[in-house]
């Protein structure tokens, strides 16, 4: 943990947002468990989430599974690339990520082979960092829990590592959902699951960490979005794959060939909108391109929004052209017809490759039943075709058909439309890291005053108003309780306090960040120009005014409303 992130941890373990898990037990590294403001922050940044997406872009929500069984990740790709270099200290047996042991001595860690880094430990002396003893060997280390699936079963089946497979192995339903159509957009949150090697950053690096993701299946030919225009001239600061900074138009950047596709920049932008009206300091956000050789083995074009913490620049979302992966991936696995049908405007005379009966053949041989046969030969496709034979299903009965009752043929037909393989967009969300980040942004230690106030939000502060009568009698108290009901009723999260002096209540509510307090004083009960009015305090500037009791739920219902 860095030295400035321990004082913030600190403060998030004493007010309740961050409680290390099973701290009672001596704790697991990479677990955390979130407190009571914790909980509601993280709802408040998952629901600005939703807002963008299934409000303002007008996707769909799931929630799959989160034990998958193993052919979804072998289809996947996890089983066999999902893996990190690892090396154990051969005194201590401490494991350590090799690539991390490597920073430092090369520009690009991440792409060495394990053959490479072991050179590289040898060649710079690099011992173990905990008790100098001698690495090991270098080994990938595949980062999913594995478990079965049923008592005394063999069937293996693993915790999912992102939500994302379960949109994809939904596709099906969820094109016909849409009623057959592209361009279809699905969300989901959920919890993901990785066995990272040395989980050392906080809530950088968990093992069991909650993620926000987006899948947007496109039409590969129309990478396109609806409401590019009304972004096109807004800036981003881009690092693209030759690591220099630059301040680009999402227009310019596409024109440039800097991003992909007019698609992918869209989602690019939508994530530094969001990122930032959740609290992201906008000159510590970037956005930096993959190398091709850093890319995920699924990835055509993938850009990391990377935030500047007190660890480093570090990524907090992936946004990804996953191409067609996923779904040619499930298709070939399951068996299963995963493509979108693309209607062409007006039918059109096309040439197509068919395969077609041989009726000569086929009557003599197989009398009544030939019409079926014919049927479902013709139903098949060229590539079903496998060792000169075609495999059919007539009337319940599985057959196997040589080919001296087929062929292939070029014939032209006019057709409506083409299946094609759906391209999938993909903005991935970790809510932890954001959520951490927004925290490091809005702290704020006066180190003069000693005094610590956390500027967040006020759309994902987790207590919007602090309300205190000034003294808890003269009637004052039942004021204050009045006003603290009718807020809640409206559904702004407060809190009230009456214990301590009335500076102390204030800084309280600083450190969590809430950003206004409300005070019932003196001047509220008697007769002057103050009568039926409170205080309502800013956080920021200090700055108090009067407003009426009437008042206060209009008025911050309409401060908490986005400009
Ligand atoms: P890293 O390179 O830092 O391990 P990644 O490239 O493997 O991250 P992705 O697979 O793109 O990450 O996951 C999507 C998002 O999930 C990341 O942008 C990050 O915010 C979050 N994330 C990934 N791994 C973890 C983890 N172990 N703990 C917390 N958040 C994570
Ligand atoms: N779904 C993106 C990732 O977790 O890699």
């Amino acid at each position: 943990m860095s030295p400035e992130s321990s004082d913030l941890f600190s403060l998030c373990k004493r007010r309740g947002f961050i409680w290390p898990s099973y701290e009672i037990y001596g704790g697991v590294a990479g677990m955390f468990d979130y407190g009571p403001l914790g909980c509601v922050l993280k709802n408040n940044i998952v629901e600005s989430w939703r807002s963008l997406y299934r409000d303002r872009e007008g996707f769909i929500e799931i929630d799959s599974e989160t034990v998958n069984p193993a052919p979804v990740f072998k289809a996947s790709g996890h089983i066999d690339e999902f893996s990190d270099l690892i090396t154990y200290c051969e005194g201590c047996r401490e494991p350590f990520r090799a690539d991390h042991l490597a920073k430092g001595l090369h520009d690009n860690p991440d792409v060495l082979s394990p053959k490479q880094l072991e050179e590289l430990f040898k060649k710079n002396g690099v011992a173990c960092p905990e008790c100098k003893g001698k690495l090991g060997p270098v080994e990938e280390f595949n980062l999913m829990f594995k478990t079965t699936i049923g008592p005394g079963s063999s069937r293996v089946g693993y915790l999912r590592p992102e939500t994302a497979q379960g949109i994809f192995v939904n596709y099906l339903n969820l094109y016909r959902y849409n009623r057959e159509k592209l361009p279809l957009g699905v969300i989901q949150t959920g919890r993901g699951y990785r066995n990272e090697i040395a989980p050392r950053q906080g809530m950088i690096r968990m093992r069991e960490f909650n993620m926000m993701e987006v899948e947007l299946f496109v039409d590969p030919d129309n990478k396109d979005w609806d409401r590019f225009p009304m972004i096109e001239n807004e800036k981003m600061t881009l690092v693209p794959g030759d690591g220099k900074e630059m301040i680009l138009t999402v227009g310019e950047a596409v024109k440039k060939g800097i991003i992909a596709n007019r698609v992918l920049a869209y989602f690019v932008y939508a994530t530094q909108q969001l990122l930032i009206s959740l609290g992201i300091d906008p000159e510590r956000l970037r956005f930096r391109q993959h190398l091709s050789d850093e890319m995920a083995h699924y990835a055509a074009d993938c850009w990391d929004a990377e935030v500047l913490l007190s660890y480093g620049w570090t990524e907090v979302t992936g946004i990804a052209d996953r191409g067609c992966w996923d779904l040619s991936r499930h298709a070939e696995f399951s068996g299963v017809d995963l493509t979108h049908f693309r209607r062409f405007d007006e039918p059109k005379e096309m040439e197509i490759v068919a395969v077609r009966a041989k009726q000569k053949e086929l009557g003599p041989k197989f009398k009544d039943k030939a019409k079926d046969i014919t049927k479902a030969i013709e139903s098949k496709q060229p590539e079903d075709i496998k060792n000169n034979s075609l495999k059919i299903t007539v009337h319940g009965e599985d057959m196997e058909i040589g080919s001296e009752f087929f062929e292939v043929v070029n014939i032209k037909e006019k057709v409506s439309g083409e299946r094609v393989i759906p391209h999938v967009i993909e903005p991935s969300y970790g809510l932890d890291r954001i959520f951490y980040s927004i925290l490091e942004h809005a702290y704020n230690y006066d180190e003069k005053e000693d005094y610590v106030t956390l500027r967040l939000k006020p759309g994902v502060a987790p207590v919007k108003v602090g309300v205190f009568p000034l003294m808890d009698k003269d009637g004052l108290d039942t004021i204050a309780t009045s006003i603290y009901e009718k807020l809640r009723m409206n559904g702004i999260e407060c809190y009230y306090d009456t214990s301590g002096a009335i500076g102390r209540r204030y800084a309280r509510m600083d450190e969590i960040g809430t950003p206004w307090c409300i005070t019932v004083d003196y001047d509220t009960i008697e007769d002057g120009v103050g009568k039926d009015t409170v205080t309502i305090r800013d956080r920021d500037t200090k700055e108090q005014r009067r407003i009426r009791i009437d008042d206060v739920n209009r008025t911050v219902a309409d401060m908490l409303r986005p400009c």
